[in-house]
């Protein structure tokens, strides 16, 4: 059985988390396979103090240090959880992955796109997801979905991020899905995306 890798990417608030455990209850009820679902930042216990420091509103990064610190625990993710994973036929589910440091990091903070990338092949070991969903969705309405403190600030930054995903999702052909849709609709086009990748294998 061939392991499979898919990622799920899109600003705060789009619907990320809910469609990859829907997902992954998918694949593990019905499709009868293991899957593993992994977070970003964190999925390992280095991974998840990392998560610590970039969540800590005390924290006071540089955009550079905190691509630094994304991009260490993705390595330490890649190496320790997905490849070993995808070597044992397993489906990984990723909760954002390098994409999101092209987004975030890349258009949200200004770092140079190549620099990021170049990161990104070093903290992944040149590994893809093979279906990127993007979760678009207009900043507005990902704001209602959450709370902020620093609302202005953070509609600023989450505008130049979403038109990074925008570009990005040119560029690299994600699989594109209106996140203003009901989680359903959005569930039958992620699992019609799915079917199609594992088509014709033994389950
Ligand atoms: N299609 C949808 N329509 C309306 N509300 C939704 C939809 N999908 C998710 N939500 C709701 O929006 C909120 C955010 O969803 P979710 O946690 O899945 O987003 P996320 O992309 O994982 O966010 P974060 O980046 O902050 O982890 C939740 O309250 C969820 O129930
Ligand atoms: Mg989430």
């Amino acid at each position: 059985m061939k392991g499979h890798f898919v990622s799920f990417e899109g600003i705060d608030g789009s619907g990320k988390s809910t469609q990859a455990r829907r997902l992954c209850d998918y694949i593990k009820k019905k499709l009868k396979r293991d899957c593993v679902m992994v977070r970003e930042p964190g999925g390992t216990p280095e991974g998840e103090k990392i998560r610590e420091i970039l969540l800590d509103k005390n924290s006071k990064l540089t955009p550079e240090s905190e691509l630094f610190l994304f991009l260490a625990s993705r390595s330490i993710l890649t190496s320790r959880i997905v490849i070993p994973a995808l070597k044992q036929g397993n489906f990984v589910i990723a909760d954002r992955y390098s994409d999101s440091s092209l987004a975030y990091q890349g258009y949200g903070r200004g770092i140079d796109l190549e620099i990021v990338k170049n990161g990104n092949r070093i903290a992944t070991y040149g590994i893809r997801p093979e279906i990127v969903f993007y979760i678009d969705i207009p900043v507005e309405v990902a704001m209602k979905r959450k709370n902020y403190s620093d609302r202005m600030e953070k509609e600023d930054f989450l505008k130049r991020v979403r038109e990074g995903y925008l570009k990005l999702a040119e560029k690299y052909g994600y699989f594109k899905i209106d996140g203003t849709k009901s989680t359903e609709e959005i569930w039958k086009m992620v699992k019609a995306a799915v079917d199609d990748l594992i088509g014709g294998e033994e389950i």
